[in-house]
């Protein structure tokens, strides 16, 4: 493809972009039950007017733009309020939760350098929950991640397994509220016990949870303590772009002083243009989101929150009360939000997904981990509580087919041809071999995706990764 001679007409520009979405998960008519976070057409329509209105100004350079600067002050102080910090709590606001977790994750490495200069390889301890973008930063930045078991009825995290993980080289702890694949609060009290303890760093991963839960816990919902009242707690993340409703790309990560949040901060003088000074990892940004953020915690408003947070929690509940009463689905550990996952012993899970996407419904699988087995996720929406009877009784069927499917047979098959193979073995010969196996052909995505969530659920994890690397590497291409 090549940028067209002439430009396109705006109607022109704006058919094909409608035409380009056609395929897309239906996410407007509140079917989606993943990776969209939907306040309904009156906000979206106050936070889009006020994103577009700060598109072109640029974050980079707070004394050019005031503005941005003040609505990132009030966004951070509302936030650092919402989770019960002090005066002294500061913050920054970001691209999301993983740049979030990148700056907790460089601030805490950094302090570990002024501060314990014996510490030569950090490492960090991560409840298998804590989410893929902790590994992530500790692969970027050089922390190493020291993965430790949660406890496999609750899926919390394992206080003592922490401990016992806990090596000179630590720098820091994480828990999270919530964990992103089975919606459940760790008990955050004693981790920052045991941080206080061990004089260590406690990241809170509020990336999820971190907004809703307070509303949850207002109505009365039993909520472990996870916020800026726990002592212990030396920083939280959390992302307005998930269950504050804000459009994509606003997270804000708060530290409970300024002394820590300044080992996330850069500043460079050493080349020939302007100095360079940036909080957090971007440079030149949008005032965009950081303007639909402001918008929408301001239009939408504590009472607003708290009518989501209602609509949320009560099909929460008669989701989790469908799921109990179903024989061939098995909730796993009890959702401390509006999060939830469900295995089956009987069923493959990956074909239940595939079907539900035939009747027009995105419900997300995830792959077996640990104590974790492969899994349905479901996070619910307002916007898609009036579709929650709809669902479930197409939950119901989609199950009662998915009986007739197979379910585990190709994993033998997979793990003795590949299981042992290394990852810088998997030669192009190996990757067509094991996509051709998952059913895809070519660059195209496939229609069902049960085979090929098959064939990675059985693949060792390193090999999973590289296979889906060795993917986007095809599939991201004209
Ligand atoms: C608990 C948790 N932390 C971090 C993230 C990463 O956030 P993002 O996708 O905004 O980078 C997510 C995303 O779902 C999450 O659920």
């Amino acid at each position: 493809m090549q940028i067209p001679k002439r430009g396109l007409s705006r109607d022109e520009v704006f058919e094909r972009l409608e035409e380009y979405r056609q395929d897309d998960t239906p996410w407007r008519e509140g079917r989606t039950w993943a990776y969209v976070y939907d306040p309904g057409e009156e906000a979206e329509s106050v936070i889009k007017e006020a994103f577009a209105s700060y598109l072109g100004e640029n974050g980079l350079d707070p004394t050019a733009f005031p503005s941005a600067l003040r609505m990132e002050n009030e966004v951070v102080a509302m936030s650092a309020a919402h989770l019960n910090g002090d005066e002294n709590v500061v913050g920054s606001f970001t691209s999301g939760g993983t740049e979030s977790l990148i700056c907790a994750v460089k601030a805490a490495r950094d302090h570990a350098r002024e501060n314990r200069p014996g510490v030569e390889t950090p490492e960090m301890v991560l409840p298998e929950t804590a989410h893929a973008s902790f590994h992530k930063a500790g692969h970027y930045l050089g922390v190493k991640p020291v993965v430790v078991p949660v406890d496999a009825t609750s899926y919390r995290a394992d206080v003592d397994a922490v401990r016992d993980a806990i090596t000179p080289n630590t720098i820091l702890l994480v828990g999270s509220a919530i964990s992103y694949a089975h919606g459940v609060v760790d008990p955050i009290r004693e981790l920052g016990q045991l941080a206080l303890e061990r004089d260590l760093l406690l990241h809170v991963d509020g990336c999820m949870g971190g907004f809703l839960l307070q509303y949850f816990a207002r109505l009365g919902s039993p909520v472990p303590d996870y916020d800026f009242r726990v002592p212990g707690v030396t920083s939280i993340s959390m992302d307005l772009h998930k269950y504050a409703f804000a459009a994509k790309g606003a997270s804000v990560i708060l530290y409970r002083d300024k002394n820590l949040r300044r080992y996330q901060m850069y500043a460079c003088s050493n080349w020939m243009g302007y100095t360079v000074i940036n909080p957090t990892v971007q440079s030149t940004k949008s005032a965009g989101p950081i303007a639909g953020a402001w918008a929408a915690l301001q239009f939408i408003g504590e009472s607003g929150y708290l009518d989501f947070t209602r609509k949320v929690r009560d099909a929460t509940q008669e989701i989790v009360a469908a799921i109990d009463a179903n024989p061939d689905l098995r909730l796993l550990g009890r959702p401390d939000m509006n999060l939830l996952s469900f295995a089956s012993d009987s069923v493959s899970v990956f074909h239940i997904a595939d079907e539900m996407k035939e009747k027009r419904w995105y419900v997300q699988p995830q792959l077996a981990y640990g104590t974790s087995p492969e899994n349905i996720h479901l996070s619910i929406n307002p916007e898609s509580v009036r579709w929650t009877d709809a669902m479930l009784a197409d939950l119901a069927e989609c199950t009662e087919r998915a009986k007739s499917m197979p379910s585990g047979e190709l994993a033998p098959k997979i793990q003795e041809a590949f299981g042992h193979l290394a990852p810088k073995d998997l030669s192009n010969d190996v990757f067509e071999n094991l996509l051709g196996m998952a059913g895809v052909e070519g660059t195209s995505l496939p229609g069902r995706m049960a085979e090929i969530n098959e064939v990675l659920n059985a693949l060792p994890v390193p090999l999973r990764e590289r296979l889906l690397v060795e993917y986007l590497n095809v599939l991201y291409r004209s």
